[in-house]
Parts: structure tokens; C-alpha cells; sequence
């Protein structure tokens, strides 16, 4: 594996068609990287998502929350506001998870088309960092290893919702029953094994993890701590630094992200997102059975 992550996709146009050979390309250079870039896009809506799902189903948030118009499947992070209404999303992913840990159907890979960065003295903001958790994985203690080998963690949205709305300034209202019923808890292995890679990621988000099942409260607490101190280890660390009308995808099985709130409300962002799921890159079993991603050409 890379010690760190992160590559660039030069001269390659996603509004045209990919073929199979592309994705597929595509998809072992993602298990590799683990972000990939690409620069100097011009895409529409349509178009972001037509790109997208070459890689799988695109999920669709409920509630209809930030959707681009017309567009269910692609979500708005935006700090900006028209008309006293905000375009989009605006603390989206401040704080280390990966997306969709909480839920049955895991997300493979997000997807986002940055149009407006916001700068100062001529530096981007708003970074999005990763940690590489194919290298975490491999670097635990075989003691680690062999308690979590067959344990599983179990992942709630809630936890990172009101971790963002405990934030100063924070607008998020808390989650009616109702959007509370709409995603329960899920657990998935500790170790989950990549179906791109075929090799081993600590799947345990800060984010989302908030218990081992199959061990004693204290000890998962313990366990967990160690987890998500370990992986915020300068070594496993990749910053992107935005560059405007980039795209960029990242592996949301292999990684962990976190947005950097480092602009201003003054400061304008505005990216729109797809979010490829996983679903059929695993077994009836869900996260327990990975089918291993074989190029199909
Ligand atoms: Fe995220």
C-alpha cells in the first residue's frame, strides 16, 4: 500500500462517456490511491452524475436535504446563501467519519465537483484531509488484531449529528423521530476486508463507531479511544488542497475524510456531490461477505 494517499487523472474529459475499460481503471486506481483528482472539469449537473454512476447506485438522502435541482442523487455543500436561503449544506463533514459507515449498504466512493474555493492571499481553503486506513490496519498490534479479528462495531448517524450541533454557530435542529427511524444503527466488521484492494482496512470511523459488540462497555471504550487516536498519526495523513473545477473521488471503504473549517461565511464554496454506493460490490451477507472487485476487461 502507499504511505500516504492521493493521485491526479490528467486529460480526461468526464462529461464524455467512460468506457468499461476506464471504470474499471478507474476503480483499481481508486483501491491504489485512494483519492483521486481531476482537474479542469466542466461538467452539468447531469453530467457529474452520469460520471458517477458508472461506479454504482447513487444514494438519495432522505428528506430531500441540499439536493441540486431536479437532481435527487447530487447534494449541494455550500456555504453560500441567495435570497436569505442557504444553497447547500454548510458544516458538511467537519469532523473525522466516512460517509455512510452507519448504514446497512455501505457507501465505495464519494464524488465531488468543487466550483467555488474559497482563498486567501492567493491559498486555497476549505481542504479536505484522509487518513489511510489500509496502512492503519496494518500497523495495529497483532493483541488488536486478534481481539477485533471477528468482532464487529456498530456505526450510529446520530453520534456525529450531535457532535456538529454541540459546535458554536451550529444550525443543525436535533433529528426528529422520524429522521432518527430512517437510519438505525448498523454494524459492520471491525476489519473489513477492501473489495477493491482484497486486503484488510480498520472500518472504525470517530465519526460513526460507538461500540464492539461482544466485548464489555469499558473495554470497547478503551479499545475505540486507542482506534481513533492511532489513525490521527501525522503518517497516515493526506491534506487535498482544492483547486477549482476539480473533481474529486475518494474511497470511503479504505479512507476516512474530514472537512477543514478554515474560511469565513464571506468565503464562498460551493461543490456539488455524488455518493456511489457499495451494495454491489458485496454479498447478500452485506459487509460480510465482500465480493472482490474483478476488471472485466
Ligand atoms: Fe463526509
Amino acid at each position: 500500500m502507499p504511505e500516504t494517499l492521493g493521485a491526479c487523472v490528467v486529460e480526461l474529459d468526464l462529461s464524455q462517456p467512460l468506457s468499461v475499460t476506464q471504470t474499471d481503471m478507474l476503480l483499481l486506481a481508486l483501491g491504489r490511491y485512494g483519492v483521486l483528482e481531476f482537474p479542469k472539469q466542466s461538467l452539468t449537473t447531469a453530467q457529474l452524475k452520469a460520471f458517477s454512476q458508472n461506479f454504482g447506485e447513487l444514494y438519495i438522502s432522505p428528506g430531500g436535504r441540499a439536493q441540486a435541482p431536479g437532481f435527487p442523487e447530487v447534494m449541494i455543500l455550500s456555504n453560500m446563501v441567495e435570497n436569505g436561503q442557504p444553497l447547500g449544506l454548510k458544516d458538511a463533514g467537519q469532523s473525522w467519519h466516512t460517509d455512510m459507515s452507519y448504514a446497512p449498504v455501505i457507501a465505495l466512493a464519494n464524488i465531488l465537483y468543487g466550483t467555488k474555493i474559497p482563498q486567501r492571499e492567493g491559498k486555497p481553503l476549505g481542504a479536505t484531509q484522509f487518513r489511510n486506513m489500509h496502512a492503519v490496519y496494518e500497523d495495529l498490534s497483532e493483541d488488536i488484531k486478534s481481539t477485533l479479528a471477528d468482532k464487529t462495531i456498530t456505526h450510529d448517524f446520530n453520534k456525529f449529528w450531535d457532535m456538529m450541533r454541540a459546535r458554536p454557530g451550529s444550525t443543525r435542529p436535533p433529528l426528529s423521530e422520524k429522521e432518527r427511524n430512517a437510519r438505525p444503527p448498523a454494524r459492520h466488521p471491525a476489519f473489513l476486508t477492501h473489495p477493491l484492494t482484497g486486503k484488510k482496512v480498520l472500518y472504525a470511523n470517530p465519526g460513526y463507531a460507538v461500540e464492539i459488540n461482544g466485548l464489555p462497555k469499558a473495554q470497547s471504550d478503551e479499545i475505540l479511544e486507542e482506534l481513533f487516536a492511532r489513525q490521527l498519526e501525522e503518517k497516515y495523513l493526506y491534506t487535498h488542497a482544492w483547486n477549482k473545477d476539480s473533481v474529486l473521488m475518494w474511497d470511503n471503504i479504505g479512507t476516512t475524510h474530514n472537512a477543514v473549517a478554515d474560511y469565513g461565511p464571506d468565503e464562498h464554496r460551493y461543490m456539488k456531490r455524488c455518493q456511489v454506493m457499495a451494495g454491489h460490490l458485496f454479498g447478500p451477507g452485506g459487509t460480510q461477505e465482500p465480493l472482490l472487485f474483478n476488471p472485466r476487461t
